[in-house]
């Protein structure tokens, strides 16, 4: 038997299937190359006597042609039976060679092919109880935000999603904790990096191409989301964008698939956060459209920081730079009740819609001036 095995999902995960067969590997660059012949008659690759598999994986396609693409069986076939192979590896492949490598499986009854789609954690009851008890402790002041996901979550946990996607609208001010909720929800739900893509990216057509998938040897949205490592899918400042944009994600927050003209991708389970600056539902509504505005499971409102939040940051904020320091910036600092006097003066921060980068911003120069002030006094003595 000679066995082939389709796989699809992230690089890591691949890498372990292959890892008991990376000795005499043959790649698709080498079947290639060597298919390549000098004007004088000799190829220009040399291979070996002797190979056991051939591995492809996702980025080995940029190197195939349309007609390598179209006549992929063929070529696999031919080296195949010259080396005697056992296994075939192939990684995230277009429809075209999926197809191709099914028709060559199903007339020859020596191979044995198999398909994996790779599947991401579950969500477990320790995920949702971590979120409940250690959100706040790095989000902070979105109590509201982390019942809301809680209970959306628990739907999934509970499997009555029956695979759909969990398609979620974050909205409200900027730098108030949406794309830092997006990434830790990724993190405690897959114990992986999120999947982001940032929409303002989309603005000329290399990038609609990109979106869209022109060429089968191009990188495109599709094969990223097939190589993607975590199931929480984080589409970055959704509202930086236009409609043509839009169209391209109906079917995948209503089908869990999303088509290219090259690839097919599984979206089961996953979860599709969309942050945006939003003020309200019904600007939501009114800007994307009904079509799109009702495909959202839940749009989850982001709040302005409130005081006590904004004093939590500060503090926050203040330890993390006081650390950065040496030992005789750190006296001038403390010496100087630096925080005694920021925190005096929370109101008037108030007033101008404190965000993060902003208090960020504010705390890191008034330490900053004392201590330039310091050294100018310094040199002056
Ligand atoms: N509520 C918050 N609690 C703690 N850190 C926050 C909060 N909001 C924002 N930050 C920090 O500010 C930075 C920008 O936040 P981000 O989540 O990107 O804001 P936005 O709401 O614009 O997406 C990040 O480094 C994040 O850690
Ligand atoms: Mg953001």
């Amino acid at each position: 038997m000679r066995n082939i095995l389709i796989f699809k999902g992230p690089n890591s995960r691949f890498e372990e299937i292959i890892k008991a067969h990376n000795e005499n590997v043959l790649s698709l660059y080498e079947i290639l190359e060597s298919r390549k012949k000098d004007e004088d008659g000799s190829t220009k690759v040399g291979l070996k006597d002797y190979y056991e598999s051939i591995i492809i994986d996702s980025t080995d396609f940029s190197s195939l042609s349309e007609t390598g693409e179209r006549l992929i069986n063929h070529m696999l076939t031919t080296f195949v039976y010259h080396f005697d192979i056992k296994h075939i590896f192939i990684q995230n492949p277009t429809e075209t060679i999926e197809k191709k490598i099914k028709i060559m499986a199903k007339n020859n009854s020596e191979y044995n092919l198999e398909i994996i789609q790779h599947t991401y954690p579950m969500i477990t009851k320790e995920s949702l109880l971590n979120i409940y008890q250690n959100y706040s402790g790095t989000v902070i002041g979105q109590e509201k935000v982390k019942e809301e996901m809680l209970n959306v979550l628990y739907t999934i946990y509970k499997k009555r999603n029956k695979g759909e996607p969990l398609v979620l609208m974050f909205f409200g001010p900027s730098g108030v904790g949406k794309t830092e909720s997006a990434k830790y929800f990724s993190e405690v739900l897959g114990g992986n990096k999120i999947f982001r893509v940032q929409m303002s990216m989309f603005q000329n057509s290399k990038s609609l191409d990109y979106l869209f998938g022109e060429e089968h040897n191009a990188k495109s949205f599709a094969l990223d989301l097939l190589e993607r490592e975590s199931n929480v899918i984080l589409l970055d400042e959704f509202d930086k964008t236009f409609d043509t944009v839009y169209s391209a994600f109906y079917q995948m927050f209503d089908e869990g698939v999303f088509r290219d003209r090259n690839y097919n991708v599984n979206l089961e389970d996953a979860i599709i956060i969309c942050t945006s600056n939003y003020s309200d539902l019904t600007t939501i509504r009114r800007t994307i459209g009904d079509p799109l505005y009702f495909r959202f499971n839940k749009h989850i409102e982001f709040d302005e920081l409130k005081k006590e939040s904004v004093i939590k940051i500060i503090k926050l904020i203040y330890d993390n730079i006081l650390e950065e320091l040496d030992d005789s910036e750190k006296d001038i600092v403390v010496k100087a009740r630096l925080i005694d006097y920021i925190l005096s003066n929370v109101d008037t921060f108030m007033k101008q819609s404190p965000n993060y980068r902003r208090i960020k911003n504010f705390v890191g120069d008034l330490i900053n001036s004392l201590l330039v002030k310091e050294l100018i006094d310094d040199i002056e003595q």
